[in-house]
């Protein structure tokens, strides 16, 4: 099936039509739940995942985690361009980092912290696939234990692959394919490099969500490689060391001249994200839908694209009296604009 692409730049003024049934997203709560132990943490309190994991994992492990996140997190505050030997040094507690919550149940604590994310991004790629009739194969890079890809595969019986540097995530994602009764060639993880064993024509889709892959000439160029001339590059967050700055969002004019430089376009910005209670607060991300070639007429004003999601409608919902603290996300806010209030 060929997809069009045409689809995708008339969600532009529809972006809340990108909407799961609400079955649906009960569905992937479940599954998340379920399988990973990745679930919404408790509303009326600050998710403090490090007491969840000291109380359920014990003294060391904990201590470990903090030390371990500590050190990542000093990286935010750094100069930067940093020197090699430090840059090595934070490459390597991302590493321990990223190995050290492969494991149950760990993975789920430490992952429940970024339910926002986790869950709507789940829930935006499902509704971009079916509105678009991507059919696959896909790759996710930088996938980690596999939640969204395997949730995609089993969802949607979309094929695909996960690439990932840890390699105990690999292997929780690999037991966990099997668990689910996927096969390997439904999907499939592995560590080794993105361009290897790209299929015939290509990736139809290909998405990094708050992985190594980013807006970036270097990003791009490994992009360029695996996409199918009619596929969609998603490029969600998008945060990595080796774009060597810890922001997240990269200007405008930066995306637009690295993407046309690239030969590819931006169709549609958009946000996933809500209300976050291990920040306490909201928090958005940005999502990138690119193609190749060049499409005319394309807002690069990404403060207006992104608005347009986050506050145009979005802010409304989530101060209507008596909203639940746990329906205050992105993609509830769209399942409730398309398809009315969630059935009690
Ligand atoms: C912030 S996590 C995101 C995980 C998941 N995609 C999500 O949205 O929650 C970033 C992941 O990218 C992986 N990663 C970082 N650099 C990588 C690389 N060069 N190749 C493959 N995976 C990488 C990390 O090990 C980590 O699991």
């Amino acid at each position: 099936m060929s997809m069009d692409l045409s689809v995708v730049l008339e969600l532009k003024t529809r972006k809340t039509e990108l909407a799961l049934p609400w079955d649906e997203l009960q569905r992937l709560e479940s599954f998340l739940g379920d399988t990973f132990g990745i679930a919404q943490p408790p509303a009326d309190e600050r998710y403090d995942y490090l007491a969840r994991i000291r109380d359920t994992c014990g003294d060391r492990t904990a201590d470990q985690f903090d030390q371990i996140n500590n050190s990542r997190l000093e990286r935010l505050s750094c100069e930067f361009p940093l020197p090699v030997e430090e840059q090595q040094f934070y490459v390597r507690e991302e590493k321990r980092f990223y190995d050290l919550i492969s494991t149950d149940p760990i993975l789920g604590l430490v992952h429940s912290a970024k339910w926002p994310y986790i869950y709507d991004t789940a829930a935006y790629l499902t509704a971009l696939i079916r509105i678009v009739g991507i059919d696959g194969p896909f790759i996710d890079i930088g996938c980690h234990a596999g939640y969204h890809a395997l949730w995609l595969a089993k969802e949607l019986g979309l094929k695909g692959i996960g690439v990932e540097q840890s390699k105990p995530a690999v292997r929780y994602a690999r037991e966990t394919a099997k668990r689910l009764g996927l096969t390997q060639a439904e999907i499939s993880f592995d560590w080794r490099t993105i361009t290897d064993r790209v299929p015939v024509g290509g990736y139809s889709l290909v998405y990094s969500s708050d992985g190594p892959i980013g807006i970036t000439k270097e990003s791009l160029g490994t992009v360029s490689k695996i996409l199918a001339n009619d596929g969609l590059f998603v490029c969600i967050g998008g945060s990595t060391p080796s774009m060597g700055k810890p922001e997240k969002d990269p200007p405008p004019e930066i995306v637009r001249d690295t993407l046309s430089s690239a030969g590819m376009s931006l169709l549609l910005a958009d946000v996933v994200g809500g209300l976050d209670c291990a920040l306490n607060g909201f928090c958005g991300n940005p999502v990138y839908v690119i193609a190749r070639g060049k499409v005319p007429d394309v807002s690069d004003d990404l403060a207006i694209e992104f608005r347009t999601v986050w506050q145009d409608g979005f802010s409304d919902y989530c101060n209507t009296e008596g909203r639940a603290v746990s329906e205050k996300l992105v993609s509830k806010y769209r399942s409730w604009r398309t398809y009315g209030p969630r059935p009690l």
